[in-house]
């Protein structure tokens, strides 16, 4: 695609999809409890309809309506086996959320998935998983994954590399698996597994214990069904966002947005660049932080962002970066490692795509560094995504400053928000699919 300057600002009301993760934790949650549960605004993308399809080759009852989707569980251990090998596109939650919950099934199956997820560390699953006996061969590391679903034992699980991912496949795999897990977090990650689960009626208890936090699960307990109503994805929203921050003129009310505290890093971030953000309506939702977001076009200061707060923002490191190349003074965003094993080596790619957009940036280690110009001079307008759809989101938001950047493989954007397009030209944005 190739994403054109904007003259007139980014003004109105964007309609953002529904939230990835809860998303998937919503079919793959209901399939596995007692019952029907009706889920609405479920995010209909290419990662999402990937889980679907595995469940529905695993015999679970999915009945897709115009507004909502039925799913009817038949309970913790009903899963049937797939005749063919389970293929889960691009997406890593997919691969790492059912790794936990198939290890404990009764029947052996194959993950696999596109190029991208069969370069991913898979290890990082099955390792936790195999101090539950569980029985899973990587090829070296990555997908293909062969599972043989048996009973887990339950034991105490330590978790080192702050993943949502890795927490929540061992959660699953915990609530079939007989006594109880204690799963020791040691970052904290996005919690919208905890949450959905307490909601369904599963036994678990979680507490912080400074840094860190314990998740206890007792086994074996059927989940009763709730209905889900999926909010706005926030990691969508950012992209709205920031293009709103940077361009003149501009004001949007993003509507009904997840802002769940494990997850909202992005906004404390731009918050505290000087973006002017409001919040609407708070109130809870299925246990969630939901509310209206108005934003409107703002001065921002540079900022030194460490850590502990990539955590709570791991997937807007792309977006933040194209705000902080309009920022009055530098930004230092430090312990991105975890970038150079998403859906491309993200760390990587944001450094060079900044420099041909004529930003000066360097990663040192794991942190990276921008220096924001007044003008830039494009070096290279030829954007390099390797079909990662959030480096091909948010340079698609630097083009409507900067103007015409050609934006290859940005078919990926289809993996998390099909309509981006769409809603970023009705709303005063400028890109078209011109192949080139
Ligand atoms: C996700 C967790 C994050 C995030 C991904 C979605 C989830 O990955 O990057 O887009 O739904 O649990 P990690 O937990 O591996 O960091």
């Amino acid at each position: 695609m190739i994403s054109e300057k904007i003259n007139n600002g980014i003004n109105g009301i964007p309609l953002i999809p529904g939230d990835k993760s809860i998303s998937h934790r919503s079919i793959i949650i209901p399939a596995i409890s007692q019952g029907t549960t009706e889920i609405k605004n479920i995010l209909k993308s290419e990662d999402v309809l990937n889980t679907l399809s595995a469940f529905k080759a695993m015999g679970v009852k999915i009945e897709e309506k115009k507004d909502y989707i039925n799913i009817t569980g038949g309970g913790l251990n009903s899963l049937q086996k797939p005749k063919n090998d389970l293929f889960l596109g691009n997406s890593g939650t997919s691969a790492r959320l059912l790794t936990g919950l198939l290890s404990s099934q009764k029947f052996s199956c194959v993950l696999t998935g596109d190029k991208s997820l069969s370069s991913r560390p898979m290890k990082r699953i099955s390792d936790p998983l195999s101090k539950m006996n569980a029985i899973i061969h990587t090829n070296n590391g990555c997908m293909p994954l062969n599972i043989t679903g048996t009973e887990l034992k339950n034991t105490s699980i330590d978790i080192k590399i702050p993943s949502a991912q890795i927490k929540s496949g061992v959660i699953l795999a915990a609530l079939n698996t007989k006594g109880t897990t204690k799963i020791i977090e040691n970052n904290i990650t996005r919690d919208h597994t905890e949450i959905m689960l307490e909601s369904f009626d599963a036994d678990i208890e979680t507490k912080k214990d400074g840094n860190k936090k314990i998740i206890n699960i007792s086994g074996k307990k059927e989940l009763r069904p709730k209905n889900i109503n999926v909010p706005s994805d926030l990691s969508s929203s950012a992209f709205f966002i920031v293009a709103t921050l940077i361009n003149n003129k501009s004001k949007i009310i993003i509507k009904n947005v997840n802002n769940n505290p494990t997850r909202n890093g992005i906004l404390i971030a731009l918050e505290k660049m000087g973006a002017k953000i409001s919040y609407l309506n708070k109130r809870l939702e299925n246990n969630e932080y939901v509310c209206d977001i108005e934003v409107e076009s703002s001065i921002l200061n540079g900022c030194e962002l460490d850590s502990e707060i990539a955590k709570l923002m791991i997937d807007e490191y792309p977006i933040i970066a194209i705000a902080a190349a309009f920022a009055n003074s530098p930004s230092i965003f430090r312990g991105l490692g975890e970038l150079r094993v998403k859906e491309s080596d993200r760390l990587n790619l944001i450094n060079i795509n900044l420099q041909r957009c004529g930003v000066n940036s360097e990663i040192k280690g794991d942190d990276l560094f921008i220096y924001p110009k007044k003008e830039y001079i494009i070096n290279n307008n030829v954007i390099k995504t390797d079909y990662d759809h959030r480096i091909a989101m948010a340079f698609a938001v630097m083009g409507s400053k900067i103007g015409s950047l050609k934006i290859k493989d940005s078919e990926s954007i289809k993996t998390s928000f099909p309509k981006f397009v769409d809603e970023f030209n009705r709303i005063g944005g400028n890109i078209s699919w011109k192949k080139y």
